[in-house]
């Protein structure tokens, strides 16, 4: 089939790169000019794991375009993969999708609308009407929202879980359907406000079971218990199972914490508190802000005192740091007065962090610093020459926000070691 895409970020890319290796033809829209003369040249513009060779693989079923005439000729499909940032009051800002719907033009053969941005459960409904106001009955909608994690995005395509394929009238959804054949998963067809909120529902049952174990690691703190213990007793429950219990500095990323807000904003303008939902995000707003407690205890006031944090992006394998819990920690690190260094693979931290430095290497955000702090559970960062990080620093205190190193090997070479909801020396 012929395929039109539009967004080039995380989820574009990859659907658009996925859907073409399944033998699809696919035009991949963006506005950013910049973002396609790259991508015409072969440069791939985020890290995302197998990304850079799909699309070599299979450049010659890829284009990239900023033009919608050209993007949408002869596309039986068009994938709508733009951003729903959070607004001021935590709705999502659906106005880059609502751009997409206005500007598509008028064809004279039957078109589907494939959305895979994040929205609101009824934003199917809304754009249903303002496609029959334009006169586009001939334009159909499914919701087929997307599943997939930065860092494991391709893998995560070809072996979904699941498809969700959300429709108005049943064609269109066979239409969506028969695009995936060649990936085996069991397939959810339903209606468009399930499929939404399918999508919104998986994110806040993930962010609740993290906002669980970090809880659970708080008490184990105060109490003695270790958390890494606990989660592995719980998780080989088969009513609990083990994904998504490692207690740490809370979630971060473009989705979880922006998908949490919109979940709760959009039971609040229907009139309905969510409160469990409402407690999953205040627990994560406070768990980013421990580790500081953590420092103060070991090392008094911050003022003047050197940190070094180890990993910026929100998670390992990816370059993004929307959201990252790395960003509110050196800010209240810096409002403490402290020095903030850092360091990671492959996020660019000089882009967004002011006041920051960033280092060139682990070592080097080390050297004379007073504590360092895990952020992002890089293998870098696991793998680190920790005897020689010893020597560098002026104090040899790790704050593991991971879980990540092996906090015996690191009290053996002489470092005051703490993790999240560990026993603490
Ligand atoms: N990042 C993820 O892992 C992930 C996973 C599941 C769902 N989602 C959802 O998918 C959507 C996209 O997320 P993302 O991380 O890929 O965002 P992104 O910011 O990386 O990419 C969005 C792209 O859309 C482009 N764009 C904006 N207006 C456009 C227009 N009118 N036409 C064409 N392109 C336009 C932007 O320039 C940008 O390149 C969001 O709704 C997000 O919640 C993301």
């Amino acid at each position: 089939m012929r395929i039109a895409v539009f967004g080039a970020g995380y989820v574009g890319l990859v659907t658009g790169a996925c859907l073409a290796d399944l033998g699809h033809d696919v035009a991949v829209r963006d506005v950013v000019t910049e973002k396609i003369d790259a991508l015409r040249q072969g440069e791939v513009p985020i890290h995302e794991e197998g990304l850079h060779e799909l699309i070599e693989r299979n450049r010659d079923r890829l284009t990239f375009t900023t033009e919608v005439d050209e993007a949408v000729r002869g596309a039986e499909v068009v994938y709508v993969a733009v951003g729903t940032p959070p607004t001021y009051s935590g709705d999502a800002d659906l106005s880059a999708v609502w751009t997409v719907v206005d500007e598509l033009p008028h064809v004279d053969h039957r078109i589907v609308i494939a959305m895979k941005s994040t929205v609101p459960v009824g934003t199917g409904r809304t754009v249903r009407h303002r496609l029959d106001d334009r006169g586009l009955a001939n334009v159909g909608y499914v919701s087929n929202p997307e599943f997939t994690a930065e860092g494991t995005a391709v893998h995560d395509f070809m072996h979904p879980d699941r498809i969700v394929i959300g429709a108005f009238d049943e064609a269109d959804g066979d239409v969506v359907g028969r695009l995936h054949d060649g990936i085996e998963a069991p397939v959810v067809r339903c209606d468009v406000s399930s499929a939404e909120m399918i999508k919104l529902a998986a994110n806040a049952a993930l962010v609740t079971r993290i906002s669980f174990i970090n809880e659970i690691a708080n008490v184990c703190e105060a109490t003695g218990a270790d958390v890494v213990t606990v989660a592995e007793g719980i998780g080989l429950d088969r009513r609990i199972g083990p994904a998504f219990l490692r207690a740490g500095i809370g979630y971060g990323g473009s989705c979880f914490p922006k998908d949490s807000l919109a979940l709760k904003q959009l039971a609040a303008n229907s009139g309905y508190s969510f409160q469990l939902l409402n407690a999953v995000i205040e627990v994560n707003e406070l768990q980013k802000r421990r580790v500081i407690g953590k420092l103060e205890r070991r090392l008094g006031p911050l003022r003047g005192k050197r940190i070094a944090l180890l990993g910026l992006a929100f998670k390992p394998g990816t370059d993004d740091m929307r959201e990252a819990p790395s960003l509110v920690l050196a800010g209240r690190l810096l409002s403490e007065g402290a020095e903030v260094r850092a360091w990671d693979p492959v996020a660019d931290g000089a882009l967004l962090l002011h006041g920051v430095e960033v280092a060139g290497s682990a070592l080097e955000a080390l050297d004379g610093a007073d504590a360092a702090v895990v952020v992002t559970e890089w293998p870098e960062v696991r793998d680190l020459d920790w005897a020689e990080a010893g020597s560098r620093m002026r104090h040899r205190l790790v704050v593991d926000g991971r879980n990540l190193l092996d906090g015996a090997r690191l009290r053996a070479l002489g470092f005051a070691y703490e993790g999240i909801g560990r026993p603490i020396e």
